[in-house]
């Protein structure tokens, strides 16, 4: 095999092997996709500052996330059905994460449960909730995510309704697949992810199916958001979370300036600017475009991580010189997992980690906390 030395080859090796839908769900935007490569342009738009001469032995990028030490600055984003980019896939990125010393974020829309998760892991992951119409439901998963030892909540609050990403309706996305002529073919060129799904029991929504009344079919995942997730949500629900969750709040999907300065309000750890990796609102500001006023208008008041786009680590340096104390991945490691499980997963963190150190020692810069906007080229 090729070597592989950067995320794109992950990407292309885990369009082989995943099976067409899936791979699909993860590499697309929604309506145009016009926000899901403005959110890739907008990082390569940006330039760096090219410093030498400087001594730049003894380089550093740890750092710390919401109090947490983190070997660099980069969380792996919640990612729906992530079990089914590889068998046990969220288990899988989860100890991933955790051998790399990075923070792992369990979605609420996950495949592996958050008890599954906690069994096989030592260290504490964070938890992202999708507020439900059914708020018992929504306040039994912070209980289970606090039975679990989570250490942080991190409340997405970019999707009350899902926006329309045209290839899942065309593939007709469902966990597990509906075994259509199409998808039956898809699956005799799939053969490994066949045979590793075999192996496991884990198929459906772990954390939802048999423990909601009446579900036991909750396939199609724009169905069930359309009937479940609560389009009420609004700021007060942050103050209800808060009364249910008494650990570390993260608030995902600011991508606005009057927003982020509610948020800020609100008494959280931090906020992530994002637009959910351009599969909402498309059409929304690319998030490193909007992240400089955020962090003007909010930087002293609140943590600001960023998502949406980073698939290197020099996107990490860029987000970090911009003023973001954290970033999240998403695709870039959904990727590794598809092409080669928790290897693949692994294999992401270390294209970034030497990515973003090398691009810092070329910025004349040994230590993370140094790095700013003389770093990058401004006009
Ligand atoms: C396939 C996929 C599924 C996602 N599912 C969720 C989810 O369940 N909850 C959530 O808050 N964000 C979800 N997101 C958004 C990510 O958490 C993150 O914001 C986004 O992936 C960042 O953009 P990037 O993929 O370009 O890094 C999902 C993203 C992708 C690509």
């Amino acid at each position: 095999m090729e070597a592989i030395t950067c995320i794109e080859d992950l990407q292309r090796l885990a369009k082989r092997r995943i099976p067409k839908m899936f791979y699909d769900y993860a590499d697309t935007g929604s309506w145009t996709q016009s926000t899901y490569h403005d959110n890739e342009n907008a990082f390569q738009r940006q330039k760096l500052r090219q410093r030498v001469a400087k001594n730049i032995d003894n380089r550093s990028i740890k750092t710390q996330m919401i109090g947490q030490d983190v070997s660099m600055p980069v969380a792996l984003a919640p990612v729906g059905m992530t079990g089914m980019m590889h068998a046990d896939g969220e288990i899988l990125a989860a100890q991933a994460a955790e051998n790399f010393g990075v923070p792992y974020t369990l979605t609420t829309m996950s495949v592996c449960s958050i008890e599954d998760v906690a069994a096989h892991t030592s260290s504490p992951f964070w938890f992202q909730l999708y507020v439900m119409r059914d708020r018992g439901f929504s306040e039994s998963l912070m209980k289970r995510a606090k039975d679990a030892d989570c250490s942080a909540l991190v409340l997405t609050l970019d999707l009350q309704v899902l926006g329309q990403r045209h290839r899942d309706i065309k593939n007709g996305l469902s966990t597990p697949p509906k075994p259509t002529p199409a998808v039956l073919i898809d699956l005799l060129f799939k053969p490994r992810w066949c045979w590793q799904m075999l192996q496991t029991k884990r198929r459906d929504f772990g954390n939802i199916v048999g423990h909601v009344q009446g579900v036991a079919d909750m396939s199609s995942l724009a169905e069930w958001t359309a009937s479940q997730f609560d389009p009420t949500l609004d700021w007060s629900s942050v103050d209800w979370v808060k009364k249910h969750w008494d650990r570390k709040l993260i608030l995902k999907g600011i991508n606005d300036v009057e927003d982020a300065k509610i948020a800020a309000g609100l008494g959280a750890d931090a906020i992530v600017v994002s637009n959910h990796g351009g599969r909402q609102l498309d059409g929304a500001l690319a998030s490193y475009d909007i992240l400089p006023d955020i962090v003007d208008a909010v930087g002293d008041q609140i943590e600001i991580h960023v998502d949406s786009g980073i698939r290197s680590g020099q996107d990490v340096f860029k987000a970090m010189a911009m003023g973001a104390k954290g970033t999240f991945i998403g695709r870039s490691y959904i990727y590794g997992l598809g092409a080669m499980g928790k290897a693949g997963v692994t294999k992401a963190l270390e294209i970034m980690h030497k990515e973003l150190d090398v691009t810092m020692g070329l910025s004349g810069e040994t230590d993370i906390h140094d790095v700013g906007r003389h770093n990058l080229i401004l006009k």
